[in-house]
């Protein structure tokens, strides 16, 4: 197979290693946030956990929801414990522990270095409650909830740029009344022009989804007001055998592809904005936001299959889809669903935490493809895959690193045949090659053993290098000039 890189392409958004914690299970009670664990920092998180987190290094972090945005009242979780409101978790099961609030979230924030991204409750909220909130998160004059900030110990602003109006809000089973887009739109415009002229300058994400007709109507009504389009992914396995989790991500190529079309209907710069709103239009185009994506096999038991473990398969998707994540610079942001337990790279038990498969891609492409994006053509061999029928065997990825190196990321998702990768733009030199790999493709991680081998070394390139089957390999060259480029 042959692979021709082309000129960069402007950066790689860093935002796409975003992540994301809900109040769900035992991902921030119990995974994030555990003050009895003999684990516990001085604010009650679990030390431990965090020092992964920092591992992974998201640079952006959404909370509360998810799902459990419907029944979600910020002021429930804010100030002193003993006057904090403790719910019953309709969504997920047990209680809606108030302890972990905006505060902490900030707080957990800034200990892991990521960004804040809120999503407020449409379904049960209203949209001066999501005003509010972003006064107190955001406020800097002599105003009430910014006050009460200050009276929480928190002189600061918390600035938090980012804003979900509403999660999945088309989704007929849960709670919320703007399953019907017209209502979404309504309501949404009337959340943002709140939010807005509370905080000028935050960043909003609109809910999109499957249905092209509701994105449609999305973009119709709130282009203007809107910087993101979300998006949410999750593969499965689905009963469809090893190769079943790529027909997901194939199928997620082919609807970002479709979103990028639509997105690019919509005015890169916004002209007929009327002054009467009072705040600007948005700054720029419309990117996507897959602010929540994962393998998630889904089950209709009492934790829906959420409490997933990922094997050696699942790591590949995982690293295939961030090669889709690097090349497509529409995508503006993504953020992978979730940190802790809950279908997550990282599990948490009370006597300590360790990685899933998912984990090892994610925690290389964060070290190694950031930079410049190099667009990079190739025709890839097929697998046969079963129940799902023709996969793509090969998923790479290429960039420009700040230090000039090139680094190019490949998936070979074939776990019969290696396949051999010709780059002949690149000239020949000793290139330094970490590979990732399992014994066998179904092979798990637990406590006591990971199943992820990782081979370092330096190898000698002339024009091509082997792809082992079942791995992901990257390999780092030196700088090229830009008479090269
Ligand atoms: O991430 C788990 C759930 O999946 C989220 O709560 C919801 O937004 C999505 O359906």
């Amino acid at each position: 197979m042959i692979a021709r890189l082309q000129k960069p392409a402007g950066q790689v958004e860093e935002l796409i290693y975003g992540q994301f914690i809900e109040h769900i299970l035992t991902c921030i009670s119990g995974g994030v946030y555990d003050p009895h664990s003999p684990y516990a920092d001085e604010n009650g998180m679990r030390g431990d956990v965090i020092a992964k987190i920092k591992q992974l290094a998201p640079p952006v972090m959404r909370f509360p929801g998810g799902t459990i945005m419907c029944q979600y009242h910020w002021e429930d979780a804010v100030g002193p414990l003993e006057k904090r409101i403790r719910r019953p978790n309709l969504i997920w099961g047990g209680e809606l522990d108030p302890a972990f609030g905006t505060a902490e979230f900030i707080t957990f924030c800034r200990k892991v270095g990521a960004e804040p991204m809120i999503c407020v409750n449409m379904a049960s909220g209203t949209p001066e409650e999501a005003a509010h909130w972003v006064e107190y998160c955001n406020g800097t004059g002599n105003t009430h909830y910014a006050n009460l900030r200050r009276s929480h110990g928190y002189a600061e602003p918390f600035g938090v740029k980012y804003w979900c109006i509403g999660n999945e809000c088309y989704a007929e089973p849960d709670i919320g009344m703007q399953n019907d887009v017209q209502i979404y739109v309504r309501d949404a415009m009337e959340f943002i022009k709140w939010m807005k002229l509370t905080d000028k300058s935050i960043r909003t994400v609109v809910v999109g989804c499957d249905d092209e007709q509701w994105n449609r109507t999305v973009l119709d009504k709130l282009h203007a007001v809107t910087d993101y389009l979300s998006y949410h992914h999750y593969s499965a396995e689905g009963g469809m055998g090893l190769y079943g989790p790529f027909a997901g991500e194939k199928a997620l190529r082919s609807k970002v592809d479709d979103l990028i079309g639509l997105i690019g209907q919509y005015p890169e710069t916004v002209t007929d904005f009327s002054p009467w709103y009072r705040f600007p239009p948005r700054q720029g185009p419309i990117r996507l936001a897959l602010d929540e994506w994962n393998i998630w096999d889904f089950k209709p038991d009492e934790t829906y299959g959420l409490l997933q473990t990922y094997n050696w398969r699942d790591a590949l998707w995982t690293a295939s889809v961030l090669n889709l994540l690097i090349s497509t610079p529409e995508i503006g942001m993504a953020n992978l669903a979730q940190s802790v337990n809950v279908i997550a790279p990282i599990v948490a038990e009370k006597d300590g935490n360790w990685y899933q498969t998912i984990a090892y891609p994610l925690l290389h492409y964060r070290r190694l493809m950031t930079g410049q994006r190099l667009p990079i053509a190739f025709d890839s061999p097929k697998v046969d895959g079963g129940m799902v029928g023709e996969v793509d065997a090969i998923s790479l990825s290429a960039v420009k690193r700040g230090d000039g190196t090139v680094a190019i990321a490949c998936v070979n998702r074939d776990f019969a045949n290696a396949h051999p990768l010709a780059l002949p733009d690149l000239p020949a030199q000793r290139v330094e090659v970490l590979l990732l790999d399992a014994a066998l493709p179904l092979d798990t991680c637990s406590a006591q053993h990971c199943c992820v081998r990782e081979h370092r070394e330096m190898v000698s390139f002339e024009g091509s290098i082997t792809l082992p089957p079942g791995s992901v390999l990257f390999a780092q060259f030196a700088p090229i000039s830009s008479e090269q480029e």
